[in-house]
C-alpha cells in the first residue's frame, strides 16, 4: 500500500484552547496546540493518517514501547515571520529520525509524506506560532512500538505522532555545568547517536545528582576513560579556544545535532577556523586556567545557543569570560534568530515556508 497526503483525514477541533494560553509567559513544553497528526504502521504500511484534536491515547499495558524501549523522537521549531510561518531544517530532522529508526529496528517513515503532514498541521494551527523574538512553536514528532506482546523482538506495529507546543526559552540563564566522570551516557557501537527515549532516561539520575550539587547540566565524557568531552545533557557542546571554534567530532556516541551542524557551517562561512575532533577535558581545563577558553556554549533545538557560565571538573569550578564579551556565540545566536525568521538570505536552503 502506498501512502500519500490525500489520504489524511482531517477532524478540526470544535473548542480551540488558544485563548487559555498566556503567550506573554510561555513555559517550555507545558502548552499543546489544538491538533496533532498521527499514523499507524500495520501489516507493513503506514495507515490511518489523520489530523485530529490534540488528545490522550489509549494503549495496552503490554504495549512493547513501554517495556523494551523502541521509541524515538525529534525536536524542531516553526517561527513566525510577519504573516508567514517558517520551519528550520525540518527535512533534516525527519532524515535523522529515519537514521534513529534504523538503529532501533523501527520501520522508516516516508519523509515527503511527513513533511506534507507537518505542513498541513502547521497551516491548521498557524495561530499557535507565537510572536516574540525568544518564542517559537516547538514540533515534536515521535514514533514508538505498539505491539501488545511480552517478549523481546521488534514490534510489528508502530504509531507516529506529531504534536506542537508554543515555547519560550528552554534555559532562562547561563548554565553551570559539571564534567561527568563517573556515569556514562553512551558508548561507541551503542545508541548514543540515535535520538531514542532511553538515552534521556539514562541521563536523569546523574543529572539529578549534579543538580543537587548546584549544576544545571552535565557534560558527558567518553565511556572508556572519561578523558574526552562528548555532549551536554540537552545539547551538543562547543568551545572557542584561541579564536578557533572547537567541538567534539561525531564519534557514534554523540547526537548529530542539527543546530550543531548549522553553527559549524555558519562559522566556516564566516571564515572562522573550525575544528571537529576529539576534545580532551585536559585541553578545556588548561585553556580555562590560562584564560584561553574564550567561549563555551551548548547548541540544540530546544536550547538554541545556550551560554555556559561555569564549568566544573573534579570539584574545581572554572568561571568563564563574561557573556557580553563572547563575540562568536552572541553573533551566531543573533544570526540564527534572524535566519529562522526569514531575515537573512537562505543560502543553504534550510527554510521551508508553510503554505
Ligand atoms: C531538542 O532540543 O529538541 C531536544 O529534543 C532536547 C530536549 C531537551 C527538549
Amino acid at each position: 500500500m502506498s501512502t500519500d497526503i490525500a489520504q489524511i483525514k482531517i477532524e478540526k477541533t470544535q473548542h480551540s484552547r488558544i485563548n487559555e494560553v498566556d503567550f506573554e509567559n510561555i513555559k517550555f513544553g507545558r502548552e499543546f496546540s489544538d491538533h496533532m497528526f498521527s499514523m499507524d504502521y500495520i501489516d507493513g504500511a503506514w495507515r490511518n493518517l489523520e489530523i485530529k484534536p490534540y488528545q490522550d491515547l489509549t494503549f495496552s499495558p503490554a504495549m512493547s514501547a513501554l517495556h523494551y524501549g523502541q521509541s524515538i523522537f525529534e525536536g524542531l521549531k516553526a517561527y513566525r515571520s510577519g504573516d508567514k510561518v517558517l520551519t528550520f531544517r525540518a527535512k533534516d530532522n525527519f532524515a535523522r529520525m529515519n537514521r534513529s529508526a534504523k538503529r532501533m529496528c523501527i520501520p522508516q517513515i516516508p519523509e515527503d509524506l511527513v513533511m506534507d503532514a507537518l505542513n498541513t498541521l502547521l497551516s491548521l494551527d498557524k495561530k499557535w506560532v507565537p510572536t516574540g523574538e525568544q518564542n517559537s512553536l516547538y514540533i515534536r514528532p515521535f514514533l514508538f512500538a505498539t505491539d501488545e506482546y511480552v517478549g523481546i523482538k521488534p514490534s510489528a506495529t508502530y504509531k507516529f505522532i506529531i504534536f506542537t507546543c508554543p515555547v519560550g526559552n528552554y534555559y532562562s540563564e547561563p548554565l553551570r555545568v559539571k564534567i561527568e566522570t563517573d556515569y556514562t551516557r553512551a558508548i561507541p557501537g551503542g545508541v548514543g547517536e540515535a535520538k531514542c527515549a532511553g538515552n534521556y532516561a539514562a541521563s536523569l539520575y546523574p543529572a539529578k545528582l549534579a543538580q543537587e550539587q548546584g549544576f544545571h547540566q552535565l557534560v558527558w565524557t567518553d565511556a572508556k576513560e572519561h578523558k574526552y568531552i562528548e555532549e551536554s545533557g540537552t545539547m551538543n557542546i562547543m568551545f572557542v579556544i584561541d579564536g578557533k571554534l572547537i567541538t567534539p567530532s561525531l564519534s557514534g556516541a554523540i547526537l548529530p545535532g542539527i543546530t550543531r551542524h548549522s553553527v559549524l557551517e555558519i562559522a566556516k562561512d564566516w571564515g572562522m577556523q573550525v575544528e571537529e575532533r576529539q576534545v580532551s577535558v585536559e585541553e578545556v581545563v588548561l585553556a580555562a586556567q590560562e584564560g584561553r577558553l574564550e567561549e563555551a556554549f551548548g547548541a540544540g533545538t530546544a536550547a538554541t545557543i545556550a551560554q555556559i557560565a561555569e564549568i566544573s571538573h573534579n570539584d574545581i569550578n572554572y568561571k568563564l569570560p563574561a557573556i557580553e564579551s563572547r563575540k562568536f556565540s552572541n553573533k551566531v545566536y543573533d544570526f540564527l534568530n534572524d535566519f529562522k525568521r526569514g531575515r537573512e538570505e537562505d543560502k543553504w536552503g534550510w527554510i521551508e515556508t508553510i503554505k
